[in-house]
Parts: C-alpha cells; structure tokens; sequence
C-alpha cells in the first residue's frame, strides 16, 4: 500500500542520513523541504521530494496536504498518566507555602496518589487513563512512556502496568512500559525501607516480568526517597532480569543519582534539577541520555535542568511531559517544547530535536522515530500554524496540531 502526501508546505524534521541522537551544536539543525511530497509505503516513510519535480511516485492512494507543514510525531518519553485522581487540593496548599517535600513527607503527594489508585476499579482506572493517552496523541504524541509507581504493593502495581498493555493495544500510538515500585515507600512498609527494596526484589520485579509488562525499570533515587545504594542494586537486578533502566535523578538535590544511572548503564537519567559540573562529566562518559522535565519545574516552581549547561558540554539532551498529578499535570508536548524555549533557554530547534529523536533515542527507539526517515515508522502531524518550528513553542498554550498520522494512518 502506498499513500502518496501532495502540496505539503513545508516538511521539517527530515533526515538522509539517519543519525542515532543529536550532542551539543548538532541540536540546533533541521532539515526540511518546501512544497513538497511524501510517499509512505506500509505504513513507512518511504521517500519525499519537490513538487516541481516532473514525475510524482506512484500510489494506492493522493491526499493533499495543501497549505499545511508536517512535523514527525513527538516522543514522550517520561509519564505518569495512569492515576487516580488530581492533587489540586494539594497544589493549593503549595500555593499557599508548603513545598512539595513536605506534603510528601506528611503522607500526601505520591502516598495519597497510591493510596486513591488502590482502590479504584480497575475499568475506570484504564478508561480515564485512555482518555489522557487520546488527549496526548491529540498534540501529536504518537510514542510514549508509562510509568506505574502509584501502586506501590504487587497487586497495584501490575493493576497499573496491566492498564498501560491495554492502552497499548487500543490506541495506534507506541506506548512502553516502566516498573516504578520505587516510587515511595508505602505506609504498610513505613520505617522499613530496607525491607520494601527487599520486597520489590524478591516479589515485584519477578512477578513483573514472568508477565512481561515492563519495558524498563525507574528508581525515585533522590533525598527523603531511594538512596543511590539502593537504587543501584535494583537497577542490577532488574538488568540481570532483562530490564533496562531509566531513572528519575536529582530532582530534589545533587544526591548521586546521575552517577548511579551512568554507573548501571541507563538509559536515560530524568529531572536533572540539580546538576554540578561533576554530574555533567560523569555524563559525558557514557551513554546515558539526560532528561529535562520543565512541566515539573514549572509547576512546583523549582530549578530548571541546566539545558544549555549540557549542550554546550556537546551532549545530547531529551525533554518530556512527565505527566503527573502531582509535579507536572501536562500533556501536551508542545507546551513542553515552549517551555524548553522560554525558561530553559533552548533554541526552538534545539527544543524540538529534544522532543523528537532524542527522546526517541532515551527509549533506545530512534531507529523505529523520532524523525521522518526513510523506513521509519510514518508518524507525522500537520500544522496550519506557518513557519512551525518557531510559532509553536512561541504561541503557546494552544493545540498547533490539526491531523495525526500514525503508521501513516489518520489517528
Ligand atoms: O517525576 N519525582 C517523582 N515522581 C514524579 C512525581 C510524582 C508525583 O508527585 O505524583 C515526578 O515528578
Ligand atoms: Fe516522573
């Protein structure tokens, strides 16, 4: 089957010759083509070219994209979209001084998520969940991470991950899966951390993948939640149980999470908050790919990772939604990419590459996306928003997309 895309005013994001992730300077290039075609065959891009030229490929199928600029679908590689309820009630009380440590440490934040998603039926918790994965492929997700880590007991746990296959299989977008027992430590282990580490390695982890529901594992490594030491002897177990790693490190502090995440070989260390010159060295060594999350910084009002700091360094650099009831409640990429812009600094093609190959490549998928390739799979959306690579993250706050296309097909 071959659908042939006619009078596409601009196509960004294109790639001759697929790179497997963009480091320092090479984050502010795009390639692109005006008044163009673009041929998918089986679901896969299979070449673009100039309308001018004379002879146009031949297809099944001729739709035209008169007057609109496609962009290849965005990645979002860090979310936490299956929950329970909104935390508004504590993000009033944030509003009003209290931080975010202190309600988590008081028992709400991640323990009052856990404790509302424990006892929600399972179909309301996929149906609502499902509504948010739509609402993200609606801006022009078509792959994305989710965590669990609102369970925090076995049954929970592979609820919430057993949720996530299901969105999987009902919507056309990726969707991989992350084990984050390591969360928090639930109440029913309280003052025996020791022991809930203990658990998730002789209970959880195995019980996890004999049903094969996780991608990769994620630790919370960070103060007042998992220490570097334990963290690293989760994250080996899970490698020896076949299970990559992804990390949330140094939100809160410096606390050694970057060093565990280069040390276990993860592939991608998230948050970054907090990043000395250490860590940035530590990074430069391996192949770990840094993660920004400027939803949550945003929102909890905290530090922003230090974007330019690690381009300038000549790594690569990813950003996501982390999309959470409690840190970060957005969905939507391109206000993600607007942020990247305005608070930490990046250039709009910078921000952009963050959100598309590189994110791919923190979930080791940038051969599949992450750009518009030649057999790559063809995810792509359209835009009527001119000059797309700027105006999107400039004119924020609004949905730029007006069509999604996954594996070729309107979504
Ligand atoms: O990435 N930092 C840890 N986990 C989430 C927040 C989860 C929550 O507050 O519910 C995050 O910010
Ligand atoms: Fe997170």
């Amino acid at each position: 089957m071959r659908k042939l895309f006619t009078h596409i005013n601009t196509i960004h994001g294109i790639e001759i010759s697929p790179k497997t992730q963009l480091k320092g300077t090479e984050m502010g290039q795009i390639s692109s083509i005006q008044d163009a075609w673009l041929l998918v065959e089986n679901g896969c891009f299979a070449g673009w070219g100039s309308m001018e030229s004379i002879d146009l490929p031949a297809a099944d199928q001729t739709l035209s994209l008169y007057g609109l600029e496609v962009l290849p679908g965005l990645v979002d590689s860090h979310t936490h979209c299956i929950f329970a309820e909104p935390r508004s009630s504590e993000w009033e009380m944030r509003l009003k001084g209290a931080s975010y440590e202190e309600i988590a440490a008081a028992g709400g934040g991640i323990l009052n998520s856990a404790a509302r998603l424990r006892e929600m039926d399972e179909e309301l918790l996929f149906e609502q969940s499902l509504c948010r994965v739509q609402r993200m492929i609606n801006h022009g997700t078509t792959t994305l991470e989710i965590k669990s880590g609102y369970g925090l007991n076995l049954e929970s746990e592979l609820k919430m991950l057993r949720i996530a296959r299901r969105i999987a299989s009902h919507v056309n977008a990726t969707v991989k899966t992350t084990f984050l027992g390591a969360h928090a430590v639930p109440p029913e282990f309280k003052g025996r951390q020791e022991d809930y580490v203990a658990h998730i390695i002789n209970v959880m982890l195995p019980a996890v993948c004999r049903e094969g529901l996780a991608d990769h594992m994620d630790v919370f490594c960070d103060r007042g939640f998992f220490t570097p030491d334990q963290t690293l002897r989760l994250l080996e177990v899970a490698s020896n149980m076949g299970l990559p790693s992804k990390i949330h490190a140094n939100e809160l502090g410096i606390t050694g999470g970057v060093q565990v995440a280069v040390k276990a070989g993860s592939w991608s260390a998230d948050h970054l908050e907090h990043l000395g010159d250490e860590e940035i060295s530590c990074l430069k060594n391996s192949e770990v790919m840094p993660v920004g999350l400027p939803g949550t910084s945003y929102f909890l009002d905290i530090p922003y990772a230090p974007a330019r700091k690690i381009m300038d360094a000549g790594l690569p650099f990813a950003l996501a939604s982390d999309f959470n009831p409690g840190s970060s409640p957005v969905c939507n990429l391109q206000m993600v990419w607007s942020l990247g812009c305005s608070r930490m600094k990046m250039l709009p093609a910078e921000a952009f590459n963050a959100i598309t190959l590189n994110a791919a490549r923190s979930l080791r998928m940038e051969t599949a996306t992450g750009s518009i390739a030649v057999g790559k799979r063809a995810d792509f959306w359209t835009t009527d928003t001119k000059n797309a690579i700027q105006a999107i993250p400039y004119f924020f706050g609004i949905n730029h997309a007006r069509e999604i296309y996954i594996s070729g097909n309107k979504s």
